[in-house]
Order: C-alpha cells, then structure tokens, then sequence
C-alpha cells in the first residue's frame, strides 16, 4: 500500500531521515517506534506532504506522491492526525468534523459530508459534544477530535502520531479499541506511540527507529529482544 525508498530529510545539522525504507501492507497496523528525536515525526511529515525530502521516494497505492501537496495525499486516502492538535478552536466539534468530511475528497457535497460525520462522531463517542467549541475540549477529547477529522477525510490509510500521549491507562485501552475498529472497517494504520503496552497490543509488526534511521523491524516481542534497539531506549543513561 505504501513503499518507501532512502527517504531522507536534514534540518542545518539535523539528519532526521536518513535513508528510510519502509513497506505498509494493506490491513496492518504498523507502529513506528523510537526515542524523542529518534525521526518519527519527521517521517509522518514526509509521508503526509507537509515536508518534502531532500533523497528518496514515496509510493501510495502504486503511485509516485514524492512531490505532491499534502491535500493530494489526502484526496488519494492518506489521513493523518497531528501529536500536537490541530482544532480550529472558534468552530464547533461538529463543524471541525465537517470541515474534514467536505475538504478530504474534492467536490464532496454538504450532504454527504454531513452523513459522514454522523457515522464518525457516533463511532468516535463525540457525539455528545459536537455543539461544544473545540477551544473548551479536555486534551482527551481534543486527540478524540483529532483522529476523528482524519478519519471524515475517509482514508485508506492513516497515520496517527502519538494520539494516545496524556491518556490515562484506561482511557488508552478505550483508544487501543477504537484504533481496532478502525482497522476493521477496512482503515490500514501506520501509528507512533510511546506507551509500549499499546504497541504491543495493537501492532502487527513494528518499525523502529533511532538518529532518523530504521535500525529495527519485526513483531513486537521480536524487537523489543533487539539489542540495538535496547540500547537505543536504555544505553544512553549519561
Ligand atoms: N522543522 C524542523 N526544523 C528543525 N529541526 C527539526 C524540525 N523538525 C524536527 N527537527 C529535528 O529533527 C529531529 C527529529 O525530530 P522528530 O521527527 O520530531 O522526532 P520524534 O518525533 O521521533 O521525537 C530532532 O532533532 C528535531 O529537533
Ligand atoms: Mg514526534
């Protein structure tokens, strides 16, 4: 679904993507993994088109999108939801899903951006806030918000960045079962997450990453055993 190939990004003296390769199957959840500053970010901004790399080449769906704007991604079913939220804090929850619904697929009508954003907000259990102002929302129901505009964009594959940062245990558990429906709705899913008990509920494989290179991949218990990746979360205590 997507293929990645030496994708690499340099801030100054940055290097935040050194030469990623990287597959998406359709029907996985996939976590991308690795400490602060590891690239991961960085990543999501290459694939979403917020960024453009100085090396390598991104394909979604068999086609090259290396070069195209972000709101071409999305129209071709690339969703993406933001670690820091990005409400529109003056419009209502309803409307911050509607403007997803209306502008994630060109000449998408007011009706039928409307029916999807009944089907979302009920599925997201937003519904009892949509007339609320985004601005007043908890972080809980702002990163709710978050991942339910991507998902009125309709994506056929969405990346999450850290929607579950702040959550507590038992909220993470309910996002972990929310990012499950998803998936069976026929939604692929590329996430960053920290929490490692959610990775390792929720991914089916695992990528990790370390000084903007992939240096791991495989099933969770599979890398979580790698040394290079133990060393890269546990060896530089100084
Ligand atoms: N827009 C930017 N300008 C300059 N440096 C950046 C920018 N975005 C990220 N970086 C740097 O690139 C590296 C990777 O950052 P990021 O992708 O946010 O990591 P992660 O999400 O894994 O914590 C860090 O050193 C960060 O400071
Ligand atoms: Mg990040």
């Amino acid at each position: 679904m997507l293929r990645v190939e030496g994708l690499s990004k340099r801030f100054g003296g940055v290097v935040a993507a050194s030469g990623v390769d990287l597959q998406v199957q359709p029907g996985e959840i996939l976590a991308v993994i690795g400490p602060n500053g590891a690239g991961k970010s960085t990543l999501l901004n290459l694939l979403s088109g917020l960024l453009r790399p100085d090396q390598g080449r991104i394909e979604f769906l068999g086609e090259e999108i290396t070069q195209a704007p972000p709101e071409v991604r999305t129209w071709k079913g690339l969703g993406r939801a933001f670690q820091i939220v990005q409400p529109f804090p003056e419009m209502t929850v309803w409307e911050n899903l509607l403007v997803g619904a209306l502008y994630g697929k060109p000449n998408t009508s007011l009706k039928v951006a409307e029916g999807v954003v009944e089907e979302i907000i009920e599925r997201t259990g937003l519904a009892p806030k949509a007339q609320t102002l985004a601005g007043e929302l908890t972080l809980l129901e702002d990163k709710r918000l978050e991942l339910a505009r991507a998902l009125c964009t309709r994506p056929r594959l969405l990346l999450l960045d850290e929607v579950m940062a702040g959550l507590r245990p038992s909220e993470a558990l309910e996002a972990v079962e929310l990012v499950r429906r998803i998936r069976e709705s026929g939604v692929t899913v590329l996430f960053i997450e920290h929490l490692m008990p959610v990775v390792r509920a929720l991914a089916d494989r695992v990528v990790v990453m370390d000084y903007g290179q992939v240096i791991a991949q495989g099933r969770y218990d599979e890398v979580a055993a790698n040394p290079r990746v133990r060393e890269a979360y546990l060896g530089r205590a100084s």
